[in-house]
């Protein structure tokens, strides 16, 4: 999700409405940083380990939850399977290794910490399997 990107856009509207140069509307309490990779085209395949990163560029100073955790989506829906648990929010990346689902082009991470975000649906195939 491009939260990021909405809020801009947000803020630069208000901007040119009140003909001022862009500043931040409101002080963020909430840390929702955005996933950089997988991106939308990766393949990944099972067994593999790879390294989910996000952007902690716009971390606050006081991070509510700086736990953070990651789970698999398919098809839009959150499944239960936890791909990464219990680390730092802040460190920017982790080494997951893909499990062993079936093949599928809608995929997405879901990267919790105080709030959740999404990242593009991309594919992972390997398991010869499809629904
Ligand atoms: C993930 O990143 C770490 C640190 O850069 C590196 O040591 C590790 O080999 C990477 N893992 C993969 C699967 O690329
Ligand atoms: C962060 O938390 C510390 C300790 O509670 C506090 O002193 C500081 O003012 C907080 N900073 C911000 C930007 O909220």
């Amino acid at each position: 999700m491009k939260f990021s990107s909405v809020s801009a856009s947000l803020i630069a509207a208000a901007s040119l409405l009140a003909g001022t140069n862009a500043t931040p509307l409101m002080t963020r309490d909430v840390f929702v940083p955005p996933i950089t990779y997988p991106h939308a085209g990766t393949v990944w395949t099972v067994g593999q380990k790879h390294n989910v990163t996000w952007d902690t560029s716009d971390a606050p100073v006081n991070i509510t939850n700086g736990h953070g955790f990651i789970m698999l989506r398919k098809n839009g829906l959150t499944t239960p399977v936890v791909l990464g648990n219990n680390f730092d929010i802040l460190l920017g990346r982790i080494e997951v290794k893909v499990p062993w689902v079936v093949d599928g082009s809608d995929y997405q991470l879901v990267l919790f910490g105080d709030s959740g975000n999404f990242s593009p649906k991309f594919t992972i195939k390997g398991s010869g399997l499809a629904f």
